[in-house]
């Protein structure tokens, strides 16, 4: 079966390199994800395991589709009826590009109605749209009038964790936390520090690496247990073995640290609903005033940068300070600063020994790496 692992723009390796590791075959890095093929199993597998994925398609047609005609004819022509009864749900997700058509929502609707004419034309019964909490979700991607439709193995985001259970202000996506994590090739034995955590994010998705903890074991809950071909026992196997394989972390080996008293007690909580409360040492400080846990370990910091929180002018001289503590304070770590701002990171006002590009969203950013011997 054919697989692709949809990712933020700039991850595409690294989910490769998660793939590879998890026994995935034809691992093959594209924009904003990765191709892959496996057995179905595997696609579960991918499901429970992938920590930088947002969602998992598996293709199942791809036809030209220059018009909402064509589009209506060739997802009628697919046997829908072999992949939901008239009692499931559906939704349909559409992302279009450089194409005859260029409303989503109205692809999206064109989709919905030829599957449930086909379902009502074969049945005599016609399932219902659910949004939020459909049975079976499709995707449905149309670029330069070629249609590929797919179905969304988990049916909801990846990120979705489910430890952020309170509303937050600017976190990062768990998926690009892990990421991040991922990039600084942190060797999980020394120490790991996040002096301006917010919501925790980054603390707690290097937990779960370190901890060898499946993200899909917070909540596993997926889509595709609501498919007719469910295969039920081969996702008890997974489940357990990642039950099995699961770890302790070390105590005392990851620290977050915020100058918010309010952003502890959250990354707290959802350290505590991540079941991996105990073992993240949090602190309630300014970063200027950090004590470092060891001489040497891996920093990474997302300081404000002006696009949701706080203005430019008075961030500028925040990241002058930033520049003059890891100096200061942190001789012999390996620094990193995830920032949307270019402006800003230059006044961090050391020289940065790798710029990696990505996109928090929308927004280009850059995950800067410094030496700080
Ligand atoms: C963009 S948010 C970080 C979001 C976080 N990565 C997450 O996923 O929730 C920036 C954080 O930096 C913190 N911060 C700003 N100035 C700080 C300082 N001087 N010392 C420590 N934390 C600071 C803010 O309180 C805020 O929580």
């Amino acid at each position: 079966m054919k697989f692709f692992a949809t990712t933020t723009k700039g991850l595409e390796e690294v989910l490769a390199g998660e793939l590879s590791r998890l026994g995935a075959r034809e691992v093959i890095p594209a924009n904003g994800g990765v191709n892959f093929s496996g057995t179905l199993s595997d696609g579960y597998r991918a499901c429970l395991w992938l920590r930088t994925a947002n969602r998992v398609l598996h293709p199942i047609i791809s036809f030209p589709c220059p018009s909402q005609e064509a589009l209506y004819e060739g997802v009628y022509a697919l046997n829908w009826h072999e992949l939901m009864t008239p009692e499931m749900t559906l939704a349909v997700d559409a992302n279009l590009r450089d194409s005859a058509m260029t409303h989503s929502r109205f692809a999206a609707l064109k989709t919905k109605d030829a599957i449930v004419d086909k379902i009502r034309d074969l049945s005599g019964r016609r399932p219902n749209v659910d949004p939020k909490d459909p049975d079976l979700r499709i995707n449905l991607h149309l670029v330069r009038n070629q249609c590929t439709i797919s179905l969304d193995l988990a049916g909801t985001g990846l990120h979705r964790r489910g430890y952020r259970r309170d509303p937050t202000i600017a976190p990062l996506k768990e998926t690009l936390a892990a990421g991040l994590v991922a990039l600084t090739g942190w060797d999980q034995k020394t120490h790991f520090v996040d002096p301006m955590c917010g919501s925790g994010s980054l603390p707690l998705e290097a937990a779960l690496l370190a901890s060898n903890t499946a993200p899909g074991l917070l909540s596993p809950v997926f889509g595709f247990q609501r498919w007719p071909d469910f295969n039920a026992s081969a996702w008890k196997e997974l489940i357990e073995e990642a039950e099995q394989i699961q770890s302790t972390l070390t105590a005392n080996l990851i620290f977050g640290s915020d100058r918010d008293q309010r952003a502890i007690e959250l990354a707290r909580r959802n350290a505590e609903n991540a079941g991996i409360g105990a073992q993240i040492r949090w602190s309630y400080t300014d970063f200027t005033k950090l004590e470092p846990p060891a001489d040497h370990g891996t920093l990474i910091c997302n300081p404000p940068y002006g696009e949701r929180i706080g203005e430019e002018a008075e961030l500028e001289a925040f990241y002058r300070k930033i520049g003059d503590t890891f100096k200061q304070r942190w001789k012999g770590w390996t620094a990193w600063i995830f920032t949307g701002n270019l402006n800003l990171a230059k006044r961090v006002g050391l020289k940065a020994s790798r710029r990696i590009v990505l996109y928090n969203g929308p927004i280009e950013c850059r995950l800067l790496k410094y030496e700080l011997y």
